[in-house]
């Protein structure tokens, strides 16, 4: 008897590999048989998904490919992997729909990024649906760019930081200050062709959910006119742990067991954006001046020029001792759903705020340029005062005083708290 099939295609990054492999476990576990098509470059691990089959595509970058962290190298490596895998992807997607006889392939499932996997699909005459990983009022602010890079606000102030955008008084010039750092025609450029070829597109499935960003979803809606499918979090449904590129250490589980109930503040800021010299020792004081128990994920080159922990003072370990437990890679879900832990200091990476939100830990914003702009409105009624636009210096007395409020302040802290999605 033929089933159901569906191709998936997932961009490579962390952030995005992740949703979309919780989007794959939940249409299987509705029936749907699973084909994901991969680049080499940070491929998945097959033999976590033996349920699924996996085709490999050449994608022209190099072994030792990394991930930059500057927007701008973003840009290029993106627009260098949709055209370098243009003639791969298409030749493999149709020997796919020449070959599977078992299963009728409903639909092809891209990466909203993946945008020339439009024209592959319509001249395969396939149906494409596509994932947007990210939340939906930022992917609203990519269909203003014309219109903001018209106007001139695009190029505005840090002093303006504060200001209302005059004719969308929804954003302030903060939510999208970090647009100004990268090379804004080639940006605006793929931000175009992102958000013409979702338009051609069949519809859009959101790791998002209706009560958190309804206004955003209607609007949405009239802008692409197809239909939206606000399914997430996906992560309720399937944990990211299988998808993850980098080993998760599990002693930092253990070190959280012996932590007091909501005392200790976790701090990660995903698995893109980076820092310089100066962030890191602001951030390793404030946490230090806080006397609160601290998780700190310093990934392999967070810090620029850096490999490790190596720019740490002399006897700093020592002298926060056990208070402070540092690791490469965390099993991120579990640290957040600990009952030790008691806030967390995050970049804004959408996966990690919903996986933040759905366990009621209130959050310390540190938005990054990869991140959702939007994303402030959800994180001010967490916490205000530490939502700066990256590239804004945030000295260790700043940091320690957010710790301390968000741990220390009993009433303010359990108001937070409370606001989970669950
Ligand atoms: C980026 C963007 O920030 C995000 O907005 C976009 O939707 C996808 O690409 P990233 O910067 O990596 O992603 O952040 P985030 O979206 O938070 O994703 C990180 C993922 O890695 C999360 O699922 C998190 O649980 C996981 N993670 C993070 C770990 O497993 N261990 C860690 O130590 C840190």
């Amino acid at each position: 008897m033929k089933g159901h099939g569906v191709i998936l295609f997932p961009m490579p990054f962390q952030g995005h590999i992740n949703p979309m492999f919780q989007l794959a476990n939940i249409l299987h576990a509705k029936g749907f048989s699973i084909t994901i098509i991969h680049t080499q470059f940070n491929s998945p691990n097959p033999s976590n998904y033996p349920h699924f089959r996996f085709y490999s595509i050449p994608d022209g970058l190099s072994e030792n490919h990394a991930v930059p962290s500057d927007l701008n190298h973003i840009v290029t490596l993106l627009t260098t992997l949709n055209s370098n895998c243009v003639t791969s992807f298409r030749d493999c997607l149709a020997k796919l729909l020449s070959v599977n006889l078992e299963d009728h392939i409903a639909c092809l499932i891209t990466d909203a990024l993946w945008h020339f996997t439009q024209a592959v699909a319509d001249g395969l005459k396939l149906p494409r649906i596509v994932l947007r990983t990210s939340n939906v009022s930022s992917f609203l602010v990519f269909t203003y760019m014309p219109f903001l890079c018209e106007k001139g606000y695009l190029s505005a102030q840090d002093s303006q930081a504060e200001n209302q955008v005059p004719e969308l008084p929804q954003l302030k010039f903060k939510d999208i200050v970090m647009f100004e750092r990268g090379d804004l025609g080639r940006l605006r450029q793929f931000i175009a062709i992102v958000v013409q070829e979702t338009k051609a597109s069949s519809g859009i499935i959101w790791n998002s959910y209706e009560d958190l960003e309804q206004e955003h979803l209607t609007k949405c809606s009239l802008y692409f006119s197809i239909p939206v499918f606000p399914i997430g979090p996906f992560h309720k449904c399937f944990p990211a742990s299988s998808s993850s590129l980098l080993p998760q250490d599990q002693s930092c589980i253990s070190w959280l067991d012996k932590q007091a109930p909501n005392s200790v503040i976790y701090v990660s800021f995903g698995s893109v954006a980076a820092i310089n010299e100066t962030e890191f020792l602001e951030i390793a004081w404030g946490l230090a001046n806080s006397n609160q128990p601290f998780l700190w994920v310093v990934r392999p080159r967070l810090v620029h020029g850096s490999e490790w922990l190596e720019l740490l003072p002399n006897g700093f370990l020592e002298m926060v001792g056990e208070r402070a437990y540092i690791v490469k890679w965390a099993p991120q879900q579990e640290v957040l759903a600990h009952p030790s832990t008691g806030g967390f200091w995050t970049h804004c990476g959408w996966n990690s705020t919903l996986e933040s939100l759905c366990e009621g830990v209130p959050m310390i914003c540190r938005p990054s340029f990869a991140g959702p702009g939007r994303i402030m409105q959800v994180c001010k009624p967490c916490f205000g005062e530490l939502g700066l636009p990256s590239g804004i210096q945030v000295g260790r007395g700043e940091i320690e005083r957010a710790i301390r409020r968000l741990n220390g302040g009993e009433a303010e802290g359990q108001e937070m708290r409370s606001e989970s999605c669950d």
